[in-house]
């Protein structure tokens, strides 16, 4: 991307949004970026201490299911270019309360396209979606989701996904709208909301919790570390082509049960512990309801038109996670304790922020 540019990021106080905004704005201080985002439970803004001043960088405190705040920072900023991370992510909660995830993943996307549509420079904004392989629903023993595997999308998260796509895509086809979409597998890294299985098991451990495995743990999942997706997403807006989907995966399918042995090998060799004890806190518990059974990606796509391929291996990227974890037991804390919740409160209450 070339100098001047405004990317314009929504959910970047969330997992994947950080590990982005923290990578990207260092490194491309002539494009402006400016953080669209809630601050819902998912988000943390000590995420982003790094960069909080940077010159290039603009915190907004908004909520994308609220058309006239999007639309205004349409106005405000005219982007070039979107990157739509903001969502509700996590499958269990969905099951729970599917409420939320209509509105942040389906109307709130809805609101971005049509700000998107109605702004100053519709006609060369690129409007980057970031998905997930969930939408394809679940493989058997073999096989991979291609970029034209039918979408079967499983649990509320997913189907909100899978229309939130489709919604980007009919802007495309109706309205000319340059949008790209990237469809990955399972992130994992720092920064991660204790919440999803991987930062879940490694900040039980670092409690001497048990740690809680779905069924048998024979689901399989395809692990990819968070800065090779954030390079990937980098890579298609920079040479992807408009209209196109890109799976993104990382070529590394894992047995649950496997990842949390392996997760309580790294951290008894990071922490100085006992592997027996650690292991010893498995617990198998009752199944999701409509559990995936297993996700892969064929991810030649991406690699052939983009040049993109991870740099990390599950065992370089699952050492560097452990080590985080360890090594901020704070941000584990903060999250935790919901003190973090405590401080957004008392700084942002229900204002919205701006910094320019
Ligand atoms: P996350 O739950 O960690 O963060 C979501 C962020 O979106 C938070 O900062 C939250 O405050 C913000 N947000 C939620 N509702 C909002 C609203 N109404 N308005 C503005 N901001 C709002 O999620 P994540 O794991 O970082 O995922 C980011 C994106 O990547 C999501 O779209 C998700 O579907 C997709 N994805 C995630 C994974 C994964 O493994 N985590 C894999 C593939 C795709
Ligand atoms: O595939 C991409 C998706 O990966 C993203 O779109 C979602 O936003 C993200 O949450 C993730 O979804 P999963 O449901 O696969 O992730 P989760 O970490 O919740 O679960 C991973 C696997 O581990 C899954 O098979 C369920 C299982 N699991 C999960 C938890 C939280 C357990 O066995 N025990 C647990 O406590």
């Amino acid at each position: 991307m070339s100098a001047t540019k405004t990317v314009l990021v929504t959910g970047g106080a969330g997992f994947i949004g950080a590990n982005f905004l923290n990578l990207f704005v260092p490194r491309s201080p002539a494009i402006r970026f400016v953080n669209v985002d809630a601050l819902t439970y998912a988000a943390n803004l000590a995420s982003l201490a790094s960069i909080e001043d940077a010159k290039n960088y603009v915190f907004e405190h908004v909520d994308i299911g609220e058309e006239s705040a999007v639309d205004e920072m349409f106005g405000r900023y005219e982007p070039d270019v979107v990157v739509h991370f903001a969502a509700e992510s996590h499958v269990d909660r969905s099951i729970h309360g599917p409420r939320a995830f209509i509105r942040t993943n389906v109307q709130g996307t809805l609101n971005l396209l049509e700000a998107a549509r109605g702004s100053r420079k519709a006609a060369e904004l690129v409007f980057h979606h970031v998905s997930t392989d969930e939408v394809y629903g679940s493989l058997g023993e073999t096989g991979l989701f291609t970029e034209e595997t039918r979408y079967d999308p499983s649990s509320p998260y997913s189907a909100s996904k899978a229309a939130s796509d489709h919604l980007v895509r009919s802007w495309a086809r109706t309205f000319g709208l340059r949008v790209k979409i990237t469809n990955c597998s399972n992130n994992y890294g720092p920064l991660q909301f204790p919440e999803k299985l991987i930062p879940l098991t490694i900040s039980n451990l670092m409690d001497r919790k048990p740690l809680p495995v779905y069924g048998r743990g024979a689901n399989v999942r395809d692990w990819l570390y968070v800065d090779d997706h954030c390079e990937a997403i980098w890579r298609v807006i920079e040479k992807g082509r408009v209209g196109e989907t890109y799976n993104v995966g990382g070529n590394n399918e894992r047995r649950n049960l496997d990842v949390v042995k392996m997760i309580c090998r790294v951290f008894a060799d990071e922490a100085g512990a006992s592997l027996a004890e650690l292991e010893g806190l498995i617990q198998f518990v009752p199944d999701r309801p409509g559990h995936d059974q297993r996700y892969a990606i064929d991810g030649s796509k991406v690699r052939q038109e983009c040049g993109w391929a991870p740099a990390e291996t599950f065992e370089t990227g699952l050492r560097k996670t452990v080590r985080w974890y360890l090594d901020n037991a704070e941000w584990v804390e903060g999250v935790r304790t919901g003190a973090y919740r405590d401080w957004l409160h008392a700084n942002y209450g229900s204002r919205r922020q701006t910094k320019q």
